[in-house]
Formats: structure tokens, C-alpha cells, sequence
């Protein structure tokens, strides 16, 4: 094996230790992560300090993961690379993406409701809601008896599980397309909330001066056997942060018009979605 002869050298040292792993996709994603962290750090200098200080951010992660945190997802999230895995796994024809992050509060085996149905189970005040969808294929033709598993924060910008006075199950539901690939629900208008800011990621934001609201939004997961299930989330259009959400999430395909009623009071979204044919996986439910 070759010795150290200048910075620039360790590089290919390394790369050439890594030669023999078996597995080549593991092989090619290693080695280019390595080439690029070598590149990052000669083109920065890092000082001896600063990659201390970069160490000591990563076990503050780990410390700061546990059984209802993820500082690892959120970490992910704030630097914008969750966004950018699900962008490129979910591309459309317009090169944007109609799904969107899963987050941490999707819930498996949500009720199963009736067209029309509220999944608010609980008064919590807050402006009425009424929801219209309609779930198309690549062609633009309309699918029949999808699951349309739908979850949201409250007026107060809390999801049920974060919330002592939210029943369980409290805004979150699943419906089932018509003939005509619709669903309809009743709801409350959601409210935006902000990620977690008391472990490191919250500590770098600050530094950054960013704020940490996402806008106001509601999670969709859309399945039917022979389709990709589509994850995404429709934001609130009149939300002040769409342009500076913390995770990156918003594309101009996940803005939807949640426009009020003036005779009514109620706010009403109408949104399509898009399905694309594929294998029916879902995801691991990130909370039981
Ligand atoms: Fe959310």
C-alpha cells in the first residue's frame, strides 16, 4: 500500500483500501461520498477545531434520537436532502415532484371512513374544512377504490399524538375513491407548526437565522394495488413560510388553493394526484 506523500494523496489511499468490497453498490456509494468529503475538506481547510466541533455535532444527533425524536431525519431534513432523495426517486414530466416526505407522524390503520365523513373528533374550534380529491393515472384517467389515508396538525399546530386534547385518532382518516377516482372529507383547517428546535438541528437553525415553521399542510398517502403509493403533502396556499419551509418540502405541484367560502366560512381545497404504475410498498410507520 502506497504511503502519504501530501494532503492530496490520502485520497486515493483510501480509494484504493475500499477496492475489494463486494457489494457494488455499497463500493461506488462509499467511494463517492469519500471523494467528496476529501474534496470538501482541501477546499474548505477545515481546521482541527472545526472538525471537532463537526464530530461533536453528529454524536449530539445520535444523543438527541430517541424513541419520539429523530434528529437523523431532521438533520436530513433541515440541509435539504430529504427533499432531494424524494424529488429524484419521484420525478414528473414538469421535473418537480408530486410527492413530498412522509414526516414523522404518519400513523398505520387510521380509520376507515364514509364519503363526506369529518375526521375532526374532537371540538377544537378552528375554521371548517371540506376536502375534494380526485386521483388520476399518468394517462389522466380516473382510479376507482384507492385508499386515500389523509392526517393532519390542528388549528394549534399539534397532531394528535402530541396533544392531550385530541382524541385518539383525532384528524386522521382513510377513504376510498368512487367511480370516478374522487373523495371527499370534512376536516379543520390545519394549522403550520415548527420542527423540533432543542437538540442541535434547532441550535444550527438559529445560527443560520432560519425560522423552523413549516407551512400549514395536510399529509395524503394514496394507494391502489399496481401503483407506486404516493406520498405527499398539499400546503396551505395563503401560508406565509411556503417559501421558507425548514425542510424544503414545497414544490409548486404541492400547493394547493385552500380558498374560504365567503358565505359560508368554510375553507374548501380541491386538488388532483397523480398516480404512477408500479409496486404497492408502504412505508415503516414512524410512530405505532
Ligand atoms: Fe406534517
Amino acid at each position: 500500500m502506497a504511503l502519504i506523500t501530501s494532503p492530496e494523496s490520502i485520497l486515493d489511499i483510501a480509494l484504493a483500501a475500499m477496492q475489494s468490497t463486494e457489494n457494488q453498490r455499497l463500493k461506488t456509494l462509499i467511494s463517492s461520498l469519500t471523494e467528496h468529503l476529501h474534496e470538501f475538506v482541501l477546499e474548505n481547510q477545515l481546521t482541527e477545531s472545526e472538525f471537532e466541533r463537526a464530530l461533536q455535532f453528529i454524536v449530539g444527533i445520535g444523543q438527541a434520537t430517541g424513541k419520539n425524536t429523530n434528529e437523523v431525519v431532521l438533520v436530513a431534513d433541515i440541509l435539504g436532502i430529504s427533499s432531494l432523495v424524494s424529488t429524484i426517486n419521484n420525478m414528473d414530466v414538469d421535473g418537480g415532484s408530486y410527492a413530498a416526505l412522509l414526516g414523522p407522524f404518519w400513523r398505520k390503520n387510521a380509520p376507515l371512513c364514509n364519503w363526506g365523513e369529518s375526521i375532526s373528533r374532537v371540538d377544537l374550534g378552528g375554521q371548517p374544512m371540506e376536502v375534494h380529491g380526485l386521483i388520476l393515472d399518468e394517462f389522466k384517467k380516473p382510479i376507482a377504490s384507492a385508499i386515500v389515508d389523509v392526517w393532519h396538525s390542528s388549528p394549534s399546530g399539534f397532531y394528535e399524538n402530541q396533544d392531550r386534547l385530541q382524541a385518539d385518532m383525532n384528524l386522521r382518516g382513510r377513504f376510498k375513491t368512487n367511480e370516478n377516482g374522487e373523495f371527499f372529507f370534512r376536516t379543520i383547517r390545519p394549522a403550520g407548526y415548527p420542527v423540533p428546535t432543542n437538540g442541535p438541528c434547532g441550535e444550527l437553525l438559529r445560527a443560520q437565522k432560519r425560522h423552523p415553521n413549516r407551512p400549514a399542510h395536510i399529509h395524503f398517502m394514496i394507494s391502489k394495488p399496481g401503483y407506486k403509493v404516493l406520498i405527499t403533502q398539499v400546503f396551505d396556499s395563503s401560508d406565509e413560510n411556503l417559501e421558507s419551509d425548514p425542510v424544503f418540502g414545497v414544490s409548486r405541484q404541492l400547493v394547493g388553493e385552500y380558498l374560504t367560502d365567503d358565505k359560508t366560512g368554510i375553507c374548501k381545497l380541491n386538488h388532483s394526484f397523480v398516480l404512477q404504475a408500479g409496486e404497492m410498498v408502504f412505508p415503516a410507520p414512524p410512530i405505532p
